[in-house]
């Protein structure tokens, strides 16, 4: 069944012009979008309250708006709201990484230095996933110490067509955090659950969710009202930048 998009609220039909939202004056407080940006948190505690489906469809609305390289929009939602569904698609998860930690883990692993090897193997072939954290937290979720959609009671999985055109992945990014933004700004909480990935080792999700190449599950974002408010504004890491200008490079932070 088809239904079209009924946010009850009009796409505008021209961009803003220039200064007319927000004009920055000296010693101006954040204005509201720059308090969205900084002040969202990920949430991994969610009431048992169901997100109102016209809010979950904004969400997807500002998610579709994300630029994207050549205008490709090299993206499709998959929305879930089946609590069995989402129950089992983090028992399948927390399966998975009980296997990855069996394999892989060779501080732990019964396996011993084939382990070890395997893990060095792994290493090569999906770096970024064998990272320490990603792969610490392959071993919470084994060991049911780290939930993998927190208890939110909608999941909105990101799939990414593998043709987009230039850097698919970045384009993909960039529309979740629309999509997280707008959730924060309507009093909703979010935690980005990159661990779907995980569906990637066996066919019964991609099957069940249709995932069919062009495409490829590549995030999901956990959705749901917030147990608690968070915590706000946390420090960052101060970054050095390269400041060219004039003729000459300064540092700033
Ligand atoms: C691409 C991506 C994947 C992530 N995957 C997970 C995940 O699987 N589980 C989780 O609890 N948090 C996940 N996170 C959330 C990060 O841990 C979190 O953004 C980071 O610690 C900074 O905290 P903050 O979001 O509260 O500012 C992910 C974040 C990103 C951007």
């Amino acid at each position: 069944m088809t239904e079209t998009l009924d946010v009850e609220t009009e796409v505008p039909e021209k961009a803003s012009q220039e200064g007319e939202m927000y004009t920055w004056h000296e010693g101006m407080e954040w204005n509201p979008v720059e308090r969205i940006i900084l002040e969202r948190r990920s949430v991994r505690k969610y009431k048992d309250k169901q997100v109102p489906e016209k809010l979950v469809r904004r969400i997807l609305e500002a998610g579709r708006f994300a630029p994207s390289a050549g205008n490709s929009q090299p993206w499709k939602f998959i929305v879930v709201r089946d609590r069995e569904m989402i129950e089992d698609m983090e028992k399948y998860v927390r399966l998975r990484c009980k296997v990855l930690k069996f394999m892989l883990n060779w501080q732990t692993s019964p396996l011993g230095k084939f382990a070890w090897l395997y893990s060095q193997m792994g290493a090569r072939l999906m770096p970024n996933l064998m990272h320490p954290i990603p792969f610490g937290a392959t071993a919470l979720i084994a060991d049911g110490k780290l939930k993998l959609f927190h208890g939110a009671p909608t999941v909105i999985l990101i799939l990414m067509d593998t043709r987009g055109a230039a850097k698919p992945p970045v384009d993909v990014g960039i529309c979740g955090q629309n999509m997280i933004l707008a959730a924060h700004s309507l009093g909703l909480g979010t935690c980005w659950v990159g661990f779907v990935e995980v569906f990637k080792f066996g066919t019964k999700w991609n099957k069940k969710l249709g995932v069919q190449w062009p495409y490829r599950l590549v995030e999901g974002i956990a959705l749901g009202y917030p147990v608690a408010k968070p915590d706000g504004m946390i420090e960052r890491e101060l970054q050095e930048v390269d400041w060219w200008e004039d003729g000459r490079k300064r540092t700033v932070f």
